[in-house]
């Protein structure tokens, strides 16, 4: 069986600076695919090159079998490769159902509006509570709920998600995580750059850990290994 996603001797960067060297992966075979690594090592890089957001420079990907490097970022959604970006970048004036709406705007997804708004209220119930408040009205919790409601609007086949959790209290950290655990349940595979990796060894089942632009191990589906492994790997002792 192929992978969904495959990520061959990527290489990208920004300017005259190279942040992805060479990098492999695959996504959307056995389950879900967890990321993490030291701060500014590129992984948002290779998640932005992934969805077109950024121009590859060398190496391929593929999705769903097609080449789909170099592809524009709306050509990628319309696939359903689906990627809810680090940090918050919902417009602050409209409304929760403004922006699940707008999700559902791409032709593949529109079929589905009435049943993927469905899934999103029933994965985020507080977002049907406040359906009419505007964005900027909301928790930084909450604006991440919309996020990910919003991608699931876009009826994705692969969702990828850079750091849900960051910057959010415990409380509403951990309902995210249930919420994600919800949609991998679900049937979406996704892809998930996480710090918490206590929560990203409990959703993946195959992680890669992203150092200096490549993959400096991977963690296979099966191959077991507890927290204490995988802080000593990150760590490099
Ligand atoms: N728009 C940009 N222009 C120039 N350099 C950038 C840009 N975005 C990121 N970089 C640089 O690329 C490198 C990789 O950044 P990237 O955001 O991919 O790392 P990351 O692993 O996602 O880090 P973090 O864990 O902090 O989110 C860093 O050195 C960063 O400074
Ligand atoms: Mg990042």
């Amino acid at each position: 069986m192929s992978a969904l996603l495959e990520v061959e001797d990527l290489t990208a960067g920004y300017g005259r600076v190279t942040v992805l060297h060479g990098l492999t992966m695959r996504a959307g075979i056995h389950g879900n695919v967890g990321l993490f690594g030291p701060n500014g090592h590129g992984k948002t890089t290779l998640l932005r090159t992934i969805s077109g957001l950024l121009r590859p420079r060398s190496g391929r990907i593929r999705f769903d079998g097609q080449d789909i490097g170099g592809q524009s970022a709306r050509a990628i959604m319309g696939r359903g490769l689906i990627h809810v970006p680090q940090g918050n970048r919902l417009f602050p004036d409209l409304s929760i159902a403004d922006c699940l709406a707008l999700g559902a705007y791409a032709p593949h997804a529109r079929p589905h509006e009435a049943e993927n708004r469905e899934k999103v209220v029933r994965i985020f119930p507080k977002l049907a509570e406040r359906w009419r408040q505007r964005v900027r009205t909301l928790s930084g919790g909450e604006r991440q709920m919309v996020s990910i409601g919003t991608a699931l609007m876009s009826h994705p086949r692969l969702l990828i998600l850079d750091e849900p959790t960051l910057g959010l209290a415990p409380k509403i950290k951990d309902e995210l995580c249930a919420a994600v655990m919800a949609i991998s349940q679900g049937g979406v595979p996704l892809i998930v750059v996480e710090q918490d990796v206590e929560f990203l060894l409990e959703l993946s089942q195959h992680l890669y850990l992203v150092n200096h632009g490549e993959v400096a191990t991977e963690i296979k589906p099966g191959q077991t290994m507890d927290h204490g492994e995988i802080m000593s790997m990150y760590f490099g002792h």
